[in-house]
């Protein structure tokens, strides 16, 4: 992985593929055995993209944009599209270009180009919007952090933004801000579900809204929501004497009950009130949430505490009664949220599940941000929480209004994308027939987006047979993925990447497709695709389903005598998959039963979102080896890597373990390190501490960072992610010729044994 992870494998275009050469027809597709699946970086920036001042040419038949693989003539002053073969004229302005004189679309290496496109409305909507939704049914010590983080968050809010406040407990309670010296409060009631129509009546924004014409000069087609929106510029001491008086929820709690919180209301109110700005415009509700939904639409739970919140067994069972009608009632919202094209960003900080398995639905379709963790003063809250709003270079990028659309060569089916977006339900000929993920069309709706943002898309063949004209076909292939979306700086932007790769037939030679096999994107495109499976099909065996695949790419890419395991070896093209998906069996993403079904959602929601080296190490953590008289080294993620004078780092991902073996754990209590002659172990210790805070730096949700001694309690982070070679003693008793290759946390080396013998089986 190493070599991998010291190139940039996403290139300018940031587009990575499991395969980079494809088999020329569905049957052979289907033999590769791992899907055709690209994932992309949608807006990553990178130096090298340049940004033209004017929108780019379209194809008049397919609407592809101009790129570098068009055939241009230039004397006849005609481009031909690489995607419909169709000619198309140069208009008038393009008529100076000449081999020597290219617009930049047309440059062989700007494969990747931003346009940005003049605002069509003078009068853009002012954004961004930021609506905080406090939840008041917490402890008063959670209400201190969750106002000292607010406090913190407005003071770095741009001058343009505009903010408004809604906080909920048993009510929901908005807060016009309008007037500085008197805070009016409209309240709702929480038990009872709320149309749109009923919530803009009670805010006064109805009348104006049925009128709905927007005045030249006006911020808002109706004027009415900027009573409940203030310029961060003009607000901080309104703000903040807001967040003074804000108290924790006053309605009593009889003994032995929970909370009365209307989540699913108070979410219902936000976007309803939001439904009074212009579709598009850049608004995300911020939901601060410690606790789950008791009351009315959303409620996940009873107010019984004697009744716990569901776990994985209950959903099952089919013993989570609230479950499937919280999850329809948020699909609701996400559709609304949709439609106006704002984002739901959930921050749940709380010692129970507040239910964001629930509203998973409602972040993931809008783009929005996630982030779980205990507490409200927890660094993993708080420096995230700071991050959204942080400038510069730590700046998110948080961008909105996003539409990716894909245009493929016409042998191309497009089956769907699994990560933030939703489908925009906008068939074309490019559509397959079988959907996974956000199917069933050519483009996607991604009302937030940022920097970071990876899509995953899965393709298939066409099954009609093109290999009868063999002369009139294209030895390339085309894809384009145009992105148009709103920048934080209020540009509107049209990003378009065209990538080709080449077909191969793999039916007289798999050589050249075994080249372009891409291990690390293979292994993160399953765990995906499983982690979706999952979620979405009863009864399905993660772990029996990942054997197979495996069984069947080691059976057709191994070389191997029949029947003879000994014998097997595999091209160093595929050689760390089995040991990605030897991690993924023991993952969080498939073993989930370790953890709540919040957890869970948290986890694949963030697989889905990361590229694909930081989903990697979801899957399989990195580990760095601290010693004296060595450079820190990457181990291996075996127990057998923990020694005495060491100091392990492990990189989970979601978590960040510093590991004192026991010699250095000693010496650091005897205080060596600040000793002037023991300069080196100062170092030593120092060494990783400073590799974690560097990692911790740049990663949003920012990682739980845990330090221990082994034999220490909290050891059990790092241990429960390594491999057990130590206590395989059980392995030789284990059916031979099963295609279930295992029971749980058998080690690695017997994991490869089982799958050389039942990869050569004849
Ligand atoms: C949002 O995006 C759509 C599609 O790209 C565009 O037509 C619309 O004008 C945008 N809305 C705003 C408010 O920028
Ligand atoms: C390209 O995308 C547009 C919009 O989704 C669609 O109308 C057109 O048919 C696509 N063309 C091809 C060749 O995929
Ligand atoms: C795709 O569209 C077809 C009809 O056009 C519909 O029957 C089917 O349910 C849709 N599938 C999904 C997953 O939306
Ligand atoms: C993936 O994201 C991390 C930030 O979390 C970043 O440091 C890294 O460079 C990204 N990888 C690529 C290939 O861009
Ligand atoms: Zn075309």
């Amino acid at each position: 992985m190493s070599e991998i992870a010291s190139t940039d494998p996403e290139g300018v275009d940031g587009v990575r593929m499991t395969w980079n050469v494809w088999p020329r027809s569905k049957v052979e597709a289907s033999k590769c055995v791992i899907p055709l699946a690209v994932t992309l970086y949608v807006i990553r920036p990178h130096p090298d993209i340049p940004r033209l001042p004017y929108a780019p040419l379209r194809c008049k038949t397919c609407s592809a944009a101009l790129n570098p693989f068009a055939r241009v003539d230039f004397t006849a002053k005609i481009w031909i599209c690489p995607f419909c073969y169709q000619r198309n004229h140069f208009p008038p302005h393009y008529n100076a270009i000449s081999e020597t004189h290219l617009p930049g679309e047309l440059y062989p290496q700007y494969t990747t180009v931003e346009y940005a496109i003049p605002h069509s409305d003078p009068n853009p909507p002012p954004s961004p919007v930021f609506l905080f939704l406090l939840d008041t049914c917490i402890i008063d010590e959670e209400i201190e952090f969750l106002k000292s983080a607010l406090k913190r968050a407005i003071g770095l809010l741009p001058d343009n933004a505009l903010v408004g406040f809604l906080s909920f407990g048993t009510q929901v309670q908005v807060h016009e801000l309008g007037f500085s010296d008197m805070s009016k409060v409209y309240v709702f009631r929480g038990s009872k579900e709320i149309s749109k129509d009923q919530i803009l009546e009670q805010l006064g924004l109805a009348s104006s809204a049925s009128a709905r014409r927007p005045m030249k000069g006006a911020p808002f087609p109706n004027s009415g929501v900027s009573r409940f929106l203030l310029p961060a510029s003009e607000g901080e001491y309104t703000l903040n004497s807001l967040l003074d008086e804000l108290q924790r929820d006053q309605w009593p709690v009889p003994p032995g009950k929970r909370h009365a919180r209307c989540t699913g209301v108070a979410l219902s109110v936000a976007a309803g009130l939001l439904s009074a700005c212009i579709p598009g415009t850049g608004a995300r509700i911020i939901a601060l949430v410690g606790g789950p939904c008791t009351e009315g639409p959303g409620t996940i739970v009873s107010k019984d505490l004697s009744d716990p919140v569901r776990s994985h067994k209950d959903l099952d069972k089919d013993a989570a009664p609230y479950f499937k009608k919280a999850v329809k009632f948020y699909e609701g919202l996400a559709k609304q949220l949709v439609s106006q094209g704002h984002v739901l960003d959930i921050f749940a900080s709380a010692l129970d599940q507040v239910g964001v398995a629930e509203m998973k639905v409602a972040v993931e379709r809008t783009g929005g941000l996630v982030v779980l963790s205990e507490s409200f003063g927890h660094s993993v809250f708080k420096d995230s929480f700071k991050r959204v709003f942080e400038d510069g270079e730590q700046s998110l990028g948080l961008c909105f209004n996003g539409t990716l659309e894909i245009n493929c060569s016409k042998e191309i089916k497009i089956q769907g994308i699994v990560g933030p977006c939703t489908s925009m339900e906008k068939k074309g000929p490019s559509v397959a027939d079988t959907v996974i993920g956000e199917g069933n069309t050519t483009i996607w709706k991604m009302c937030g987006l940022d920097k970071s943002t990876c899509l995953t898309v899965l393709f298939d063949l066409s099954s009609s047979d093109r290999a009868n004209t063999p002369g009139a076909v294209n030895p390339q292939l085309y894809l384009q993925f145009l992105t148009s979306y709103q920048s934080p700086d209020g540009q509107l932007v049209l990003r378009v990447t065209t990538v080709t790769r080449r077909w191969v037939d793999s039916s007289v030679s798999s050589e050249e497709l075994v080249q372009g096999f891409d291990q690390e994107t293979a292994a993160v495109v399953m765990a995906r695709f499983a982690s979706l499976k999952m979620e979405t099909e009863e009864t399905f065996d993660a772990t029996r389903w990942l054997d197979r695949f495996l069984i069947r790419l080691c059976s057709k890419f191994g070389d191997y005598r029949k029947d003879d395991p000994s014998s097997f070896t595999l091209n160093p093209s595929f050689s760390l998959f089995p040991q990605f998906m030897f991690n993924l069996r023991r993952s969080q993403f498939v073993q989930v039963f370790n953890n709540s079904p919040d957890e869970t959602a948290y986890f694949r929601m963030l697989l889905n979102r990361e590229n694909i080296s930081n989903a990697a190490v979801m899957i399989q953590p990195s580990l760095i080896s601290y010693s004296f008289n060595s450079l820190p080294a990457p181990a291996l993620l075996d127990v057998a890597s923990i020694a005495a004078d060491r100091i392990l780092l492990l990189d989970s991902y979601f978590s960040v373990v510093i590991f004192h073996g026991m010699t250095i754990a000693q010496w650091r209590n005897l205080g060596y390190q600040n000793q002037p002659e023991h300069q080196a172990f100062a170092q030593l210790l120092r060494a990783p501490q400073d590799d974690a805070q560097a990692v911790i730096r740049d990663r949003f949700p920012v990682p739980r960072l845990v330090v221990c001694d082994q034999h220490g309690s909290q050891a059990r982070f790092l241990l429960a992610k390594l491999n057990p070679s130590a206590t395989y003693n059980n392995a030789h008793e284990m059916a031979a010729g099963s295609d279930v290759i295992f029971t749980d946390d058998v080690s690695l080396q017997v994991f490869f044994e089982h799958l050389q013998r039942l990869a050569v089986q004849s």
